[in-house]
C-alpha cells in the first residue's frame, strides 16, 4: 500500500479532527503517503486534494470541527460521479479511501467501493449515534457534555424562577443524545422518538411533581426528531394545559467546541486502526467499537440496520424521573 486518502463528510462531530490525525500519523508510520480530500464527496469529485505531512495534523486533536471541512454531496448520490471520483483517485495512484462520517457518507463509501474496487474503510463520526455495528460514535460524548453544560445553566434560571423549560437536542430519527443527557441533567421528563408522546402523560408527571412540593420548576428534554417544530408543537399543548413553559433549542451548539477526552482517544485509535485494516487488505468495511473492543465491521451489515435504543435506557430514563 503506497498511498491513501481521508476525506470528512456530511455534518461535523468533535473528534473528526483526531480522527484525521490517527490516520496521518499512522499511515506515515507505514510509509504510506496520505492525502487529505476537502470538502468531503463535493471536494474529491473536483479533486480537491492535497498530500499532508505529520505537520499537517500538528495542534488539531483539541479542535472542534473539520481540519479537512465538510459538506453534504448530493451529486455523490449518481453512479457517474461516484465513477468520475473513483477515475481521480486512480490517476493520484490512491490505493485507498478512509471516510469519516454518519450514515449518509457511510451510504457512498459502500457504494463507491462496490463500483470502483478502490478499497474504502469507514470511521462512524456523527454526533448522534445512530450508526449500527458500533456502540459508540465521533463526536457524541463531547455533544451530550455540551448539552449538559447549557442545561445545567438552564437549570439555574429554572429553579430561581420557578419556571418550566423544554430543551431541544439535536439527534435526527434518534433518542441517543436525548436520553443521556436526560439522565445525566435529572430532567423531570425526556421525550424522544422511540417511545409515543402523551401531552397527557406529561401534564399529569408535573402535577405530581407540584404535590410532592417540587414546585413548577422543571427540565423537559425533548430529542429534534425527524419532523421539525416538535418543541413548539409540545409548548403549545403546554401553555392549553395552563402551563407557561420557556422554549430553548440548542442546536448547533451541540455540533462544536473542543471534543472530550474519551471523543479524541476513540477517533484516534479508530483512524490508526482504519490504516491498519487497509494494510491488511479489507475494504468496505467500517472501524466499530463493541463491548469496548474495537473491530471491523462489513459497511453493508451497518446500514441494513438502524440502531436501536437499548429498552434499558428508555426505561432507567423514566425510572429515574419519578
Ligand atoms: O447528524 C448530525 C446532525 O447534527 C443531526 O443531529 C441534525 O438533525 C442534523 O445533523 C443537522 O444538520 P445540518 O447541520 O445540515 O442542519
Amino acid at each position: 500500500l503506497k498511498a491513501i486518502a481521508v476525506l470528512t463528510s456530511g455534518g461535523d462531530a468533535p473528534g473528526m479532527n483526531p480522527a484525521i490525525r490517527g490516520v496521518v500519523r499512522a499511515a506515515l508510520s507505514h510509509g504510506i503517503r496520505v492525502y487529505g480530500v476537502n470538502r468531503g464527496y463535493s471536494g474529491l469529485i473536483i479533486g480537491d486534494i492535497w498530500e499532508m505531512n505529520s505537520r499537517s495534523v500538528t495542534n488539531i486533536v483539541q479542535r472542534g470541527g473539520t481540519l479537512l471541512k465538510s459538506d453534504r454531496c448530493e451529486a455523490f448520490k449518481d453512479p457517474t460521479v461516484r465513477h468520475q471520483a473513483a477515475e481521480i483517485l486512480r490517476e493520484r495512484e490512491i490505493e485507498g479511501l478512509v471516510v469519516i462520517g454518519g450514515d449518509g457518507s457511510l451510504t457512498g463509501a459502500a457504494l463507491l467501493a462496490e463500483e470502483s474496487g478502490i478499497p474504502v474503510v469507514g470511521l462512524p463520526g456523527t454526533i448522534d449515534n445512530d450508526i449500527h455495528g458500533s456502540d459508540d460514535t465521533i463526536g457524541f460524548d463531547t455533544a451530550v457534555n455540551t448539552a449538559l453544560d447549557a442545561i445545567d445553566r438552564i437549570r439555574d434560571t429554572a429553579l430561581s424562577h420557578e419556571r418550566l423549560f423544554l430543551v431541544e437536542v439535536m439527534g435526527r430519527d434518534s433518542g441517543f443524545i436525548a436520553t443521556q443527557v436526560g439522565i445525566a441533567c435529572g430532567a423531570e421528563m425526556v421525550v424522544i422518538p422511540e417511545v409515543e408522546f402523551k401531552i397527557q402523560s406529561l401534564c399529569f408527571q408535573l402535577a405530581n411533581n407540584r404535590v410532592k412540593g417540587e414546585g413548577s420548576s422543571g427540565i423537559i428534554v425533548v430529542a429534534e426528531g425527524p419532523r421539525p417544530g416538535l418543541t413548539y408543537r409540545i409548548a403549545q399543548q403546554l401553555e392549553e394545559n395552563g402551563q407557561s413553559p420557556k422554549v430553548c433549542i440548542l442546536g448547533h451548539i451541540q455540533r462544536g467546541g473542543s471534543p472530550t477526552g474519551h471523543d479524541r482517544v476513540l477517533a484516534s485509535c479508530m483512524g490508526a486502526t482504519a490504516v491498519d485494516y487497509l494494510r491488511a487488505g479489507y475494504s468496505s468495511i467500517m472501524v466499530g467499537v463493541q463491548k469496548g473492543e474495537v473491530l471491523d465491521v462489513p459497511l453493508k451489515e451497518v446500514l441494513e440496520r438502524k440502531k436501536p435504543l437499548a429498552s434499558e435506557w428508555i426505561a432507567m430514563s423514566s425510572l429515574l424521573h419519578k
